[in-house]
């Protein structure tokens, strides 16, 4: 029996808006044909009900294995490695805490970032700052608890010198590199490896009388699916490791940064991410070896600062359909209560969207439709995704939108809408781990000059 969410007495005037029978298309089944009723082991329905719409949702299976399997695949093929989880991505402190849990460091790149890492209780020295901000009375309590730090500029090199000499110690740094590979050049963040710097920021901190070099860090892109060019960032780095080696100093560690991308899909990528995303062990087959074959013994400690290989696929968000309409192109047009103020990464990627409910799904007959999904912002770029795939739905239906747990939360806003709660689901559990704003929370910085109190004659 198939359950029908009707909204009383509603009427469309009919329009003719072309179906598609069957659920393929050129690449294979098309996975927008099936409904997501379920996430580990709650139903949507109970969570919308219980919850509103929208709602984000985390799981914490899918978390947890995730790093489980990073930690594996890289642990399997080099001796030393510690995994430190890119708080930028994502610093809900639940998702933090169950990462941390599983035994990741912490990567940050604001003084920020670092006072919710602190929070959280992960030590100094499982702490990796990075970032071309960090101000000097952040660095100095960076220093003294012991945090990695990666230098991104001789300006900040200058300043970090200072506080060592006020300090009376040496202080141990990381030296931040950036360098081509294949098509990716990144070169805004830390010391340049083809024009000499990331060497010459090195003999400087060597030549220092404070500083004490330990590390080198890189972090050549995001989303990089090619696994081919983490290979070459390993032979750039590793060989300036040799070099420093060959000059008698011995790294503590090496960063290879994040990148490594999720099981999403960007607008102009033909395959989908079930093809194209690399495995885990693809990306450390590309990385240890290559590292293996450089370095002198002893190896330093290998890092990696995943941020959306780790908790993309672990948050979907549940939205609901507000309306639909015919737009002038004879296209669907379906309005939902989630737009970019919660999903900015729409922009880049193709988010796997399913229908929560069995309505119109293959089981009821297999019939499609393309259409525009918007958000409610009253903004024309508020464009979830052009010509989804969906069974036909209408005001009511719930939408599942997979795979959105890396800066979704970190960079949405409060753009005409207070943001919804957030759930963490484990096996047929339910916990809210951020309650949803109210204008009351939203106001409560605000300060209204009593000039302005009085009403005007
Ligand atoms: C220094 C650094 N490390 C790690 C990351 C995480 O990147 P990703 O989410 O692509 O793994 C970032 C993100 O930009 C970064 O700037």
């Amino acid at each position: 029996m198939v359950k029908v969410r009707h909204q009383r007495a509603f009427y469309e005037k009919p329009a003719i808006v072309k179906h598609s029978v069957g659920t393929n298309n050129r690449l294979g089944r098309l996975a927008s044909a099936f409904p997501h009723t379920v996430i580990d082991g709650v139903p949507v329905d109970e969570l919308v009900h219980r919850y509103g719409s929208p709602l984000w949702v985390v799981s914490e299976i899918t978390l947890r294995s995730k790093y489980q399997s990073m930690y594996r695949a890289f642990s399997l093929r080099y001796p030393r490695v510690a995994v430190a989880y890119s708080y930028k991505t994502n610093y809900l402190s639940g998702v933090c805490s169950i990462l941390h849990q599983e035994g990741a460091w912490a990567e940050v790149v604001s003084g920020f970032e670092y006072e919710i890492a602190l929070a959280l209780g992960v030590p100094g020295d499982k702490i990796i700052f990075n970032g071309p901000l960090k101000r000097p009375e952040e660095l100095a309590r960076a220093i003294s608890q012991g945090a990695m730090v990666n230098l991104d500029s001789y300006d900040e090199l200058a300043v970090v010198e200072q506080l060592a000499e006020k300090m009376g110690r040496a202080v141990p740094v990381g030296v931040r590199v950036n360098m081509t590979v294949g098509p990716l050049t990144w070169d805004r963040f830390g010391f340049n490896l083809e024009n000499g710097q990331a060497l010459q920021a090195c003999q400087r901190v060597l030549a220092s009388p404070t500083l004490k070099l330990v590390g080198l860090h890189a972090h050549v892109g995001t989303f990089i699916l090619d696994p081919g060019l983490y290979r070459q960032m390993a032979e750039k780095l590793g060989g300036l490791a040799r070099y420093l080696a060959d000059l008698g100093v011995t790294l503590e560690y090496l960063d290879v940064g994040g990148g490594f991308a999720s099981h999403n899909t960007l607008h102009d990528q033909w395959m989908p991410a079930e093809y194209a995303t690399p495995s885990f062990e693809q990306y450390a087959d590309a990385i240890c070896p290559t590292l293996i074959n450089m370095l002198p013994q002893p190896l330093p400690l290998l890092l990696m600062e995943p941020g959306r290989a780790l908790v993309d696929e672990s948050m979907c968000l549940l939205t609901s359909v507000v309306s639909t309409k015919l737009l002038s192109s004879g296209q669907k047009g379906v309005v939902l209560d989630a737009g970019i103020n919660l999903l900015p990464t729409s922009v880049w990627y193709r988010h796997e969207v399913r229908l929560a409910g069995e309505t119109g799904t293959p089981t009821d007959g297999g019939v499609m439709e393309e259409v525009n999904l918007y958000g409610p912002l009253c903004m024309n770029i508020d464009v979830i995704q052009f010509r989804t795939a969906l069974p036909p739905v209408r005001r009511g239906a719930v939408l599942v939108i997979k795979n959105v747990g890396a800066y979704n939360f970190t960079q949405s806003m409060q753009f005409i809408q207070p943001r919804p709660a957030v759930v963490l689901v484990n096996g047929g559990e339910v916990e809210c781990i951020r309650a949803p704003e109210t204008t009351a929370y939203l106001r409560e910085l605000e300060r209204i000059p009593q000039r302005l109190l009085t009403k005007p004659a």
